[in-house]
């Protein structure tokens, strides 16, 4: 045989033994896979799925959308399995579960086992309609379509749990605005990958979109226009939505940074609105424009604040309500006369930022009943910030500065953590500067970060091996919830929302779900590249725009692209 000949021979051989141990995927990979001898059988054309128990609104929902997608779905995979075949069909897909009534809060059991025998009907068992949400998902990866037939993996058995309870994308609407329909079709694509936590940055400095029934201003007049906003009804629409997907919507209304657009229909509440963001000679008065910040002295802040809290607290159910805190400007606060008074009294910007935290943090937790969730700045801010004594250890804090550093700080304070470290998380990163007039581009020998603060881009690979628990002891671990990769929006809308947040938020999913390792404790890096050009592929398939990691051929050709053999 020429060497060339043997080469080729060789890698049909690597090719077969990949194929046999990976023929069809799951992703996230499921913990626990037994398929001892890798079968198909043909879906009955009568196939249905049916639930023992009594109807549960937002199962029977999932259960006719499964029902659906595996008769409409037509996947081909890109390297189509071939199994041997069992002549006999599934006929159908029984659910059974244990605790029927489980709301859909953090850390409800999303566990499930799922029996597909040779023939006959397949089963799934999970203690909570959630768990079964989880399994269907997994059922329906595991057909494909082949001369016209629908086929399933069978003669297999998965028992499958989340590593992680939390596992979430934040979603900014305020720079840019997003649809309902964009954030509906996020959603999906969001429980395709077993996500449970769709973070919603509703608010910010450059728009205020959300219109509230006690304060419509806010919106009326802060909003990018009548066509972008979000009506109550349109709320209610996406939360019960996301329900039926088992995806939590935790809101978040940024304050008191991050407030400019509130300026429009209040300025006597904020301070410094509406300025250029960087005054010649003089401090930044905002992290980028737009500037603005609520004045924690005008009494009227509260009565505004806390019916914008009340009246998303109306229309989000979720226990968990972020209330922002971050990035707390000291320019934009001394800026206005009444708090240079203050100062000059001999106030700190430390005791304005704890003053507004106690007055806004009990009605959070006592009066509305909410689990309240910070940004790490609250107590770790460089600027401005407040002592841990006057943040209950009940409240969860969201790190994104250094890496597993602060995660290790907040962590061993005792506080619960969601981890979205910027340099691993931050999916806008690395897209170049937004700013204008900048002179950094004209230049004969570009280098640097290309104006990108948080420059390089994460890639997928950068994603999923990141180790959200690095460097923590057993009990800071527990500490630690999940994490959330974070879309913020200057740079990004529905038209290119998906290429942007997909396949990389599948990366994270799928870490936080069975976790980056093999069953060696090794990285599975190598692995998962050619399972996520398959998993790209089958979301393509459903609509959701995922942006390709390597050309074609690479797929084609498993193992081929890799830097190492
Ligand atoms: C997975 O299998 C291992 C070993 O068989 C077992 O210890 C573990 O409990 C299983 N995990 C799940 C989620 O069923
Ligand atoms: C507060 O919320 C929890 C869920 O987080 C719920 O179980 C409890 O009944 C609520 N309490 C009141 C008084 O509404
Ligand atoms: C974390 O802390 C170590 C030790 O102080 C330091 O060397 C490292 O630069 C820090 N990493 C980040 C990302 O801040
Ligand atoms: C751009 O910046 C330069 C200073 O570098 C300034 O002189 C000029 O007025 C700016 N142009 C615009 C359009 O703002």
């Amino acid at each position: 045989m020429k060497p060339y000949h043997l080469l080729r021979f060789i890698f049909l051989l690597l090719f077969l033994s990949f194929s046999s141990s990976f023929p069809i995927n799951i992703w996230p990979k499921p913990t626990n896979i037994s398929w001892p001898i890798p079968h198909s059988s043909p879906l009955c054309p009568s196939f249905n799925i049916h639930c023992s128990q009594p109807s549960h609104p937002h199962l029977s929902l999932a259960i006719s959308r499964y029902t659906d997608l595996l008769l409409a779905d037509h996947h081909q995979p890109l390297l189509p399995p071939s199994l041997p075949s069992s002549p006999h069909p599934i006929s159908s897909l029984s659910i059974s579960i244990s605790n029927p009534s489980a709301p859909l809060h953090h850390a409800v059991d999303e566990s499930y086992t799922l029996s597909i025998p040779l023939s006959g009907p397949a089963f799934l068992f999970a203690s909570t309609p959630w768990g079964a949400i989880r399994g269907l998902e997994s059922f329906s990866q595991l057909t494909w379509s082949a001369d016209s037939q629908i086929l399933v993996a069978a003669g297999i058995h998965i028992s499958d749990r989340p590593l992680f309870p939390h596992r979430g994308l934040l979603l900014d609407t305020s720079r840019n605005f997003f649809t309902v329909e964009d954030i509906m079709r996020t959603v999906r694509a969001m429980s395709y990958n077993k996500m449970n936590v769709l973070h919603w940055h509703i608010t910010d400095s450059q728009s205020f979109p959300i219109l509230l029934p006690s304060v419509p201003d806010l919106a009326i007049k802060g909003s990018y226009g009548p066509d972008m906003r979000y009506s109550p009804e349109d709320v209610r629409r996406i939360v019960d939505y996301a329900m039926s997907y088992g995806v939590r919507v935790m809101p978040e209304i940024d304050v008191p940074g991050h407030t400019g657009s509130w300026a429009e229909a209040y300025p006597e509440i904020v301070t410094c609105a509406n300025q250029f963001w960087r005054p010649p000679n003089k401090p930044a008065l905002a992290a980028e424009p737009a500037t603005g910040q609520l004045n924690p002295l005008n009494p009227k802040t509260y009565s505004i604040v806390h019916n914008v809290f009340r009246d998303a607290a109306n229309l989000f159910p979720e226990p968990f309500f972020h209330g922002g805190a971050d990035e707390v400007n000291s320019a934009c606060w001394e800026s206005d006369p009444s708090i240079a008074a203050f100062i000059s009294a001999g106030g700190t910007l430390d005791q304005l930022l704890q003053t507004f935290i106690t007055k806004t943090h009990p009605f959070l937790t006592s009066h509305l009943n909410r689990t309240a969730v910070y940004w790490e700045d609250v107590v770790l801010g460089p600027a401005v910030k407040v002592s841990p004594s006057a943040i209950p250890k009940t409240t969860i804090l969201q790190t994104w500065n250094n890496g597993p550093n602060n995660t290790k700080i907040l962590t061993s304070m005792g506080y619960r953590v969601i981890v979205s470290s910027w340099d691993f998380y931050y999916l806008d990163c690395g897209h170049g500067g937004w700013v204008g007039n900048d002179s950094e581009y004209d230049s004969l020998t570009p280098g640097g970060n290309g104006g990108s603060w948080c420059a390089p881009f994460k890639t997928w690979q950068r994603v999923y091996d990141y180790d959200i628990t690095e460097g923590l002891t057993e009990e800071e671990r527990r500490m630690v919830i999940g994490g959330e990769v974070a879309m913020w929006s200057e740079q990004v809308d529905g038209v290119v929302a998906d290429g942007r947040i997909w396949p990389r938020t599948a990366a994270m999913a799928e870490a936080l779900w069975s976790g980056n390792r093999g069953e060696d404790g090794k990285k599975r890096y190598g692995d998962a590249t050619d399972r996520l050009n398959e998993w790209r592929h089958r979301m393509v398939g459903r609509g959701i725009a995922a942006e390709p990691i390597q050309p074609l051929w690479c797929a084609r050709n498993p193992g081929m692209c890799n830097l190492v053999q």
